[in-house]
């Protein structure tokens, strides 16, 4: 299977990278930082992996590189829509621009590669998209306002996009996650010396999951398993009383 995944370049998205790979897939991956795709690509070893330097955000490069994809005739069956910035806002200011950064990145950014890529994939079997999304899509985040709006748009936005494609067999799908040790959120990486902490998950195992949500029937997953109950079961706490539940896992 030919996939594309978008931040391959730490966390996540590198992981995914790798675990691919490994089972035979070919990987196109994209993220900004052109120093750890390279080190990535040494790492792999592969053929099967290629990478460009592309910043989602940006509409005019995502549409060169789909051009470059297309010359050289890597059509993905496959996209995983896992770039996103969670940038931290200290009380008691807010900011505009990490608002823009984050909401451009994390939901423009995945419809852009969404509206360049469907006509690709109509009439094609088994073409899909998978946003990464997270638990935040549904609970307030006060660390990050716009993160928490980003998500719950992405989540919106595949809601509306399965519909709309269902008679065209385009699958959407969406994979809520639960905090996982990366780098994206220093709340939830792990420190040198620290135990790990059973509520937060590893990058290898929250990729498998996604990796295996890839060939299952459905659209909506969660992982691990309590995101689905806090999503789905404990949807009705009142908002303040959620934040004070989960205040003390976060720092
Ligand atoms: N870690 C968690 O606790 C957690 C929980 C729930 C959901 N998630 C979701 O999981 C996904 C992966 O995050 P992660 O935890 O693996 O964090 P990460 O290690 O920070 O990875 C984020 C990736 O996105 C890329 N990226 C950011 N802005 C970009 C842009 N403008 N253009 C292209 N690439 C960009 C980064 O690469 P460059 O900086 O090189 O561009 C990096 O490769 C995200 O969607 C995140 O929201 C994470």
């Amino acid at each position: 299977m030919r996939v594309f995944i978008t931040g391959v370049s730490s966390g996540i998205g590198r992981v995914l990278a790798r675990q691919l790979i490994a089972a035979g897939h070919e990987v196109w991956g994209v993220a900004r930082r052109e120093h750890q795709l390279k080190e990535l690509r040494q790492e792999l070893n592969s053929s099967k992996f290629f990478y460009s330097v592309c910043d989602v955000k940006n509409e005019k490069a995502v549409l060169k590189l789909r051009e470059e994809m297309m010359k050289s005739g890597y059509f993905p069956s496959m996209f995983i829509l896992n770039a996103a910035v969670d940038i931290e806002e200290p009380l008691p200011h807010l900011s505009t621009e990490i608002s823009r950064e984050t909401l451009r990145t994390n939901l423009e950014g995945a419809l852009i590669l969404v509206n360049l890529f469907i006509d690709h994939c109509l009439g094609k079997e088994n073409c899909q998209f998978i946003a990464i999304s997270s638990l935040f899509a549904h609970w307030p985040d006060t660390s990050s306002v716009a993160y928490a709006a980003s998500k719950a748009g992405l989540t919106m936005a595949f809601r509306s996009l399965r519909l709309r494609y269902r008679e065209f067999g385009v699958l959407f799908k969406v994979v809520y996650l639960g905090p996982v040790d990366t780098e994206i959120n220093p709340r939830f990486a792990k420190q040198d010396g620290e135990k790990a902490r059973y509520w937060v998950t590893s990058p290898e195992n929250a990729s498998r999951f996604i990796i295996k949500s890839a060939s299952k029937p459905g659209h909506t997953f969660y992982y691990p398993w309590y995101v689905s109950v806090l999503i789905q079961l404990f949807g009705w706490l009142p908002d303040g009383l959620f934040e004070a539940i989960t205040r003390s896992f976060k720092r």
